[in-house]
C-alpha cells in the first residue's frame, strides 16, 4: 500500500492507545457537552447577527453592526476586495459549519438561502477577486456541502430535497476562475474579474503580476475535488500543471522562493518558510496525497517536508530562510505557520509537533491572539531593544504587525494535537480559547479580533474564516462524537476548515470516466507540456555544488560572555530552575495526568528563552498562562513529577555543509541512541554545542570533568593538528545536539558512513582545493572541528 496510509497508522495508533483509559480521567462527558453546546450559541450568534445585519453582504461588521462591503469606490483596494465579491461570502463559507454542527434544519435553510441569492446558479457579479481564496472560501465550502447533502452517512444528508444546486454553483465559479491559467507559462494570474474575466475598463497589469507559491498551487486541490464530482477532469488537469510547474522552480536545496511573476517566472523575493505565501502549498502536497491516494504529491510533500528540517527547523520554530542558501533571512515568524503543527500531526511528527505547538500557546499567553508577526530575535530589531523605552515602543519592534484578527490556525493545531494525543492539556486550551472568544471578542453582532495586539484595540470586522473555521475547529474540539470522528470517515480538511472525502463509488467512476474535453485547455497545456520538453533538452547537466561549511547565526549565546574555565573552580552548581513555583497539586487522580504537563520537561523552556520578545502589553498583565491556571494544575499535575529541565548555558551554532551527493531521509536510529547516515550528501545542517566544564547542557545535565577525559585531539586524516598537548588543559568540546532538525537524544550519537563522507573531501582535494577548512578526523574516529572534536559526531 502507499506510504501515506502507514502515517495515518502512526497518528491513530497513539490515539488507540490511549483510548482505554479515556474519558473516565479526562474531562467529564457533560462538561465536553457544555463547552461544544457554548460554542455552538457562539457560532449562531455571529452567524444570525451577520444574516440579519450583513446579508446579502459579504460579511457583517461586528462592532456598528452594518455591512462591510466589498469596495465599489477603490478597485485596487486589495485587502477587502480580493475576498469580498459581493457575493455572500460569509452566508457561504459558513454552510460547512452547519454541517459539522449535524444541524439539519439550520443547514436544509442556509442551502435554501444560498439557493435563493443565486437563483439562476450563476456568480454573474462585475467582481476582480482572488482566484485562491474564492477556491478556498467559496470553491471550497460548495464542494465539502454538496457532500454532506449528498451523503447517506451524515446528519445533514438532504436526499430528494436538494438537486446538487451546490456543485452547480461551484462548477459556475470553477469555470469563471479558470481562464487566469491562460498564461504563457501555466501558472495563474493572481485576479480575475468573475463577470468579464481580464475583458473590463479598468484593468492594470498590476492586478496580475506578483503571485505566491500558496496561490499559484493551491486551487490543485479543490478543483480536483470539482472534477471527481464532475466527471470532467480539464479542473485537476489544468490546476495540477501548475502545482506541478511550481515546484519544479525549488532551488537546489528543495526550498521554493515565496512568490514569482507567473509569466516570467522571476522570484520577488529569495524568502521561504511555512507561513504565509506559502503555506497551504506543504498542506496541499501531502493532505492532496492522502485524498486522491497520490504518490507523487506524497513524493513533493516527503521531499519538501524534509528540506524544512534540514533548512528551516529550529527547537521551537521554522524559521524564515534564504532558499539559495538556507541561511536564516528575518527573525520572525507570522500567524499562519500555526496551522504547521496540525499539518505535522498528519504526517506522523507527534513528537515535534507538540513542540512547535507550545511556542503558540506561549504567544497566546502573552499578547492574547497570535500577532501576524512576532519577532523572536531581540539581537535582531534595530534600533535594539533598550529597558528604558517606553512598553508600547519596545512592543512596536518586537510586533511589525501587530494585528490579530481572530485566525483559526492556532485553534486547528490544538484540534489536531488534541485527536492525537487524547491529552486534556489540549482540552483546557481550547477552554481558555472559548472563554477568551466570549470575554474579550464578543461584540455586539459578531467577533472583532484585535486591530492592535499591543493596545488592545479591537478591529470592526470579521473575517469569514472565524466562522467556517475558527468556531468549527474548536466545536469539534469538544465534540468527541462527531461523525468526522468515526473511524473510515476518512476525512481531510481544507485549509479553510472544509471537510473534504471521496466515497468509493465516486473514485471509480472518475478514474473509469473522466473526460478532456474542452479543446481550449487542452491545446493550452499541450503548448505548455512542449515547451516544458524543449526546456529540459537544452538544459545541460546538473551543476556542481558548492562544496564548504559555514558558520549560521542561530547562536544562542555570544562568544565574549563565555566564561574563564580553566580556572573556575565552582562545584556548586546551581543554575536557575524553570518550573515556575505552584501550588502543590492536589492527588485525586492517580492514574491519569496530562502527560504535557506532567512529564513534559521543557513545557516552561520557551518562557525563558524567548523572555526578551514575549512581553505582555498592559492590557495582558492580568492574564495567567493557559498551563498554570490553578484549577487546570492541580487537577491534572502530578504531584510526583517536580522537575523542569534547567536551563542550557552553553553556546550553540550550527554549522552547514553542502556535499555532492544525496542525503539520506530517514536514517536508523538504534535503541541506544545512535543514528545512522549511510549517504550524507548535499545541504546538511548541524546543531553544535560547545561545551564547558561547569556549564548545563542542552539536555539540562550538568557538563562535569569526566567528559573532557581520554579525549584525543590528533588528527589522524588532515594532520592540520598534530598535537598531543596535555589533555587537561582544553577548554572545551563540541558534541552535535541536532542532526538537520532532528534533536540528538540525550547520549545520542551520530555516525555517518566514512566513505561517504571521507571519499568526497578527498576528491575535493585532489582537484586541488581543499574547501572544507578546519575538519578533520581524530583517532577515535570522532569529527575535528578547528583541533576540537565533537564528541558524539563519529565517521565509521
Ligand atoms: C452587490 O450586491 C448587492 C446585493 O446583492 C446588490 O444589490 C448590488 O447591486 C451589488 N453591487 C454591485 C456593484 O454589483
Ligand atoms: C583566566 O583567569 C586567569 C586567572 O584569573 C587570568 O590570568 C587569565 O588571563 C584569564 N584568561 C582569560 C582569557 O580571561
Ligand atoms: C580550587 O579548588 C582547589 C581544591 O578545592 C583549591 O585548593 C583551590 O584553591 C581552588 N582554586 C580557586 C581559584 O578557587
Ligand atoms: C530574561 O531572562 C534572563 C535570565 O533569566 C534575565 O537576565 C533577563 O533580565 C530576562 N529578560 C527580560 C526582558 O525579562
Ligand atoms: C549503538 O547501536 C549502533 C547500531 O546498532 C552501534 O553501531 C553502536 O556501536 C552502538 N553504540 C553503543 C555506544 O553501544
Amino acid at each position: 500500500m502507499v506510504s501515506w496510509l502507514w502515517l495515518l497508522q502512526v497518528s491513530f495508533l497513539r490515539i488507540e492507545q490511549v483510548a482505554c483509559y479515556d474519558y473516565a480521567y479526562s474531562f467529564t462527558a457533560k462538561e465536553l457537552k457544555a463547552y461544544k453546546q457554548e460554542v455552538k450559541e457562539l457560532f449562531y450568534f455571529g452567524f444570525d447577527s451577520y444574516l440579519e445585519h450583513g446579508y446579502p453582504f459579504d460579511e457583517v461588521r461586528p462592532i456598528s453592526c452594518v455591512p462591510k462591503k466589498r469596495n465599489f469606490e477603490d478597485l485596487n483596494d486589495h485587502v477587502t476586495n480580493d475576498i469580498l465579491g459581493n457575493f455572500t461570502i460569509t452566508l457561504i463559507d459558513s454552510l460547512t459549519t452547519i454541517a459539522v454542527l449535524q444541524d439539519m434544519p439550520r443547514f436544509r435553510e442556509a442551502v435554501r438561502l444560498v439557493e435563493r441569492t443565486f437563483p439562476n446558479g450563476e456568480f454573474d457579479v462585475d467582481s476582480t477577486v482572488q482566484v485562491f481564496e474564492t477556491s478556498i472560501r467559496v470553491l471550497g465550502s460548495l464542494l465539502s456541502s454538496h457532500l454532506y447533502a449528498t451523503d447517506r452517512t451524515k446528519a445533514v444528508y438532504l436526499g430528494h430535497e436538494y438537486d446538487g444546486s451546490l456543485l452547480r454553483l461551484a462548477q459556475n465559479m470553477a469555470d469563471r476562475l479558470l481562464p487566469a491559467y491562460l498564461t504563457y507559462t501555466g501558472l495563474p494570474v493572481p485576479r480575475i474579474n468573475v463577470k468579464w474575466k481580464f475583458n473590463f475598463p479598468g484593468f492594470t497589469d498590476s492586478l496580475v503580476t506578483e503571485n505566491n507559491v500558496a496561490a499559484m498551487s493551491c486551487p490543485m486541490f479543490e478543483f480536483t475535488i470539482l472534477s471527481y464530482l464532475t466527471g470532467d477532469s480539464k479542473y485537476e488537469k489544468v490546476t495540477r500543471y501548475a502545482f506541478d510547474k511550481i515546484w519544479s522552480l525549488r532551488t537546489d536545496l528543495d526550498l521554493l522562493p515565496m512568490s514569482f511573476h507567473p509569466e516570467k517566472l522571476t522570484p520577488y523575493t529569495s524568502m521561504t518558510g511555512i507561513g504565509a505565501s506559502i503555506d497551504s502549498f506543504f498542506e496541499y502536497a501531502l493532505k492532496g496525497a492522502v485524498l486522491f491516494d497520490d504518490a507523487e504529491l506524497m513524493n513533493v510533500w516527503n521531499v519538501a517536508y524534509e528540506s524544512l528540517k534540514t533548512n528551516c527547523r529550529n527547537d521551537w520554530l521554522f524559521a524564515n530562510v534564504l532558499a539559495d542558501t538556507g541561511q536564516i533571512f528575518v527573525p520572525w515568524i507570522d500567524s499562519l505557520s500555526a496551522f504547521f503543527p496540525g499539518l505535522q500531526v498528519l504526517a506522523g511528527d507527534l513528537d515535534d509537533a507538540i513542540a512547535k505547538h507550545l511556542l503558540f500557546l506561549k504567544i497566546w499567553n502573552t499578547f492574547g491572539g497570535i500577532p501576524e508577526r512576532w519577532n523572536f530575535s531581540p539581537t535582531e530589531i534595530s534600533p535594539p531593544l533598550s529597558p528604558t523605552e517606553p512598553l508600547s515602543v519596545t512592543l512596536k519592534a518586537i510586533l511589525p504587525l501587530e494585528w490579530y484578527p481572530l485566525r483559526p490556525e492556532f485553534f486547528e493545531s490544538t484540534y489536531f494535537l488534541y485527536r492525537a494525543t487524547k491529552d486534556p492539556f489540549y482540552l483546557n486550551v481550547g477552554v481558555h480559547l472559548l472563554r477568551d472568544l466570549k470575554q474579550r471578542f464578543k461584540s455586539k453582532c459578531g467577533f472583532a479580533g484585535f486591530q492592535n495586539v499591543i493596545t488592545g484595540e479591537l478591529q470592526d470586522r470579521m473575517e469569514t474564516f472565524v466562522l467556517s473555521e475558527t468556531l468549527k475547529y474548536l466545536y469539534l474540539l469538544f465534540d468527541e462524537g462527531n461523525e468526522l470522528h468515526k473511524s473510515g470517515s476518512d476525512v481531510v480538511f481544507s485549509t479553510e476548515a472544509h471537510p473534504m472525502w471521496l466515497p468509493q463509488e465516486v473514485r471509480s467512476k472518475y478514474k473509469r470516466d473522466a473526460k478532456f474535453s474542452d479543446s481550449t485547455y487542452s491545446s493550452h497545456l499541450k503548448t505548455c507540456y512542449k515547451r516544458d520538453r524543449e526546456l529540459q533538452a537544452k538544459e545541460s547537466t546538473l551543476s556542481q555544488r558548492i562544496v564548504g561549511f559555514a558558520r549560521s547565526v542561530f547562536s544562542q549565546q555570544p562568544e565574549e560572555e563565555l566564561a574563564n574555565l580553566t580556572r573556575n573552580n565552582k562545584t556548586n552548581f546551581e543554575a536557575p530552575g524553570l518550573c515556575p513555583i505552584m501550588p502543590r497539586p492536589r492527588s485525586d487522580h492517580d492514574t491519569w495526568y496530562s502527560p504535557l504537563l506532567s512529564k513534559y520537561s521543557r513545557l516552561f523552556e520557551i518562557d525563558s528563552r524567548y523572555n526578551a520578545t514575549l512581553i505582555k502589553p498592559s492590557h495582558m498583565q492580568h492574564y495567567r498562562a493557559i498551563e498554570l491556571e490553578p484549577a487546570f494544575y492541580s487537577r491534572w499535575s502530578n504531584p510526583q513529577f517536580s522537575t523542569c529541565q534547567i536551563e542550557p548555558t552553553t553556546e550553540i551554532f550550527e554549522l552547514l555543509f553542502d556535499l555532492p551527493g544525496v542525503h539520506e531521509q530517514n536514517p536508523s536510529i538504534a535503541d541506544n541512541g545512535t543514528i545512522t547516515y549511510g549517504a550524507f550528501g548535499s545541504r546538511s545542517r548541524l546543531k553544535i554545542e560547545k561545551l564547558q566544564i561547569y556549564q548545563s547542557d542542552y539536555y539540562g545535565d550538568l557538563v562535569t570533568a569526566s567528559t573532557f577525559q581520554d579525549i584525543s585531539r590528533r588528527d589522524t586524516y588532515s594532520h592540520m593538528c598534530d598535537t598531543t598537548a596535555d589533555l587537561y588543559s582544553s577548554v572545551f568540546l563540541y558534541r552535535v545536539v541536532a542532526v538537520n532538525g532532528r534533536i540528538v537524544p540525550r547520549h545520542g550519537t551520530v555516525q555517518i558512513e566514512k566513505h561517504n563522507f571521507m571519499h568526497v573531501s578527498t576528491d575535493i582535494e585532489e582537484q586541488g582545493t581543499l574547501i572544507i577548512g578546519g575538519i578533520g578526523v581524530n583517532d577515535q574516529a570522532q569529527l575535528m572541528l578547528e583541533c576540537t572534536p565533537i564528541l558524539n559526531l563519529l565517521l565509521i
